[in-house]
């Protein structure tokens, strides 16, 4: 589904470029033809183009309208700067984040590789971001324009590096606090492989109160029940993952996110993205439906890069799905083209 304009300029320029400097450039360009409204309605014209609210793959959840089930996974848009610019281009929603409470500047570079022989990533990034305040500043000021409080936005937090694993809840909470107002739904991220100890939060007793608070203080600060969802690894065993989904029945949570990236790979530290994670969050997504019955929200992620991936999820019992990698392999016309083939296929159901 790669255009091949855009093939030819990812093998001739964007390859011989440092992978997130190559980010950096291709951020900035999606924030600033989001801000614009010419530049933003070329966007939508050339590349977007979903179709019409009620269309067939266009969707309700979370009380909002959803042009396709396919949305952007958290990390690319670490700073809710490329929200106009990310659903003008097809995606159906934006997770952002992973925010924190506290600014970071994340892990020391190089943190981000490519594998482009696996058509994946390894990123080691560490949730470099500028704060929970800082991005709550920018969701206030996105929800007030007419497009930006169009758009469907799920918020990712994730806690501090420097904040003990003992403070980790009262450090969720206050993201969700700041944040949530913002938010269509919340994630809580606990399965980072690149902040020390994240993972092991995903031990149920550890992940109790975490959740409690999180879910507590987004209500409290939104003044609604809002959404909260828990994004795990693929790594965790099938037992584990069950235990997980245990705890957000009991918590009447809205569901869960699987999956993120993978630490079972050979090409050193951090985690790993793309066609890699495929049958694994395959597998979760499976075992998640399963394990929460219709009533929750279940977002698939993990590996998609072409349409019979996102449909393979969602017919294992995913509402959503989301992407990363394939979009940086694939460009600007991915989403949309994505978006249109797996709404032309719910029109044929
Ligand atoms: C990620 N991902 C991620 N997830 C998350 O919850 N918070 C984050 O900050 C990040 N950051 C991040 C950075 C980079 C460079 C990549 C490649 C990925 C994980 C992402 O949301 C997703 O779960 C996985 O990448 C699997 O999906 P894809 O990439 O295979 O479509």
């Amino acid at each position: 589904m790669a255009h091949p304009l855009y093939t030819a300029l990812f093998r001739t320029v964007f390859v011989r470029m440092d992978p997130e400097s190559a980010h950096h450039h291709a951020a900035r360009a999606i924030e600033l033809a989001g801000r614009f409204a010419p530049t933003r309605a070329l966007m939508a014209a050339t590349f977007g183009r979903t179709g019409r609210t009620g269309a067939p793959g266009s969707l309700e959840l979370f009380g909002r309208h959803l042009s396709s089930p396919l949305g952007a996974a958290a990390g690319f848009d670490k700073e809710a700067r490329m929200v106009r610019g990310l659903t003008a281009l097809g995606f159906s929603h934006v997770e952002i984040g992973t925010v924190t409470a506290h600014a970071q500047p994340g892990n020391e570079p190089p943190r981000l590789w490519r594998r482009v022989g696996e058509r994946a990533l390894v990123n080691r990034m560490g949730f470099n971001n500028s704060g929970s305040a800082a991005v709550a500043a920018r969701l206030a000021r996105l929800r007030r324009t007419r497009w930006g409080a169009a758009a469907v936005v799920g918020v990712n937090i994730g806690k501090t590096k420097a904040t003990p694993p003992e403070h980790a809840a009262q450090d969720y909470a206050l993201s969700a606090s700041a944040l949530a107002r913002y938010a269509d739904y919340l994630v809580v991220n606990v399965s980072s492989p690149n902040t020390p100890g994240l993972r092991d939060l995903q031990a149920v007793d550890s992940l109790r109160p975490i959740l409690e608070a999180a879910q507590l203080a987004a209500d409290a600060s939104a003044r609604r029940r809002v959404p909260v969802l828990v994004k795990i690894a693929p790594d965790l065993s099938d037992d584990d993952v069950r235990a997980v989904c245990d705890l957000v029945a009991e918590l009447d949570l809205a569901g869960v996110v699987a999956t993120n990236t993978t630490i079972d790979h050979d090409f050193g530290p951090g985690g790993l993205s793309g066609p890699p994670v495929r049958a694994r969050a395959l597998e979760v997504v499976r075992i998640v439906r399963g394990e929460l019955g219709p009533e929750r929200v279940v977002i698939g992620v993990g590996g998609i890069s072409a349409p019979e991936d996102a449909v393979a999820l969602l017919d294992a019992g995913a509402d959503l799905v989301q992407a990363y990698t394939a979009f940086i392999y694939s460009g600007p016309a991915w989403p949309g083209a994505m978006a249109r083939a797996l709404n032309r296929r719910a029109s044929t159901d």
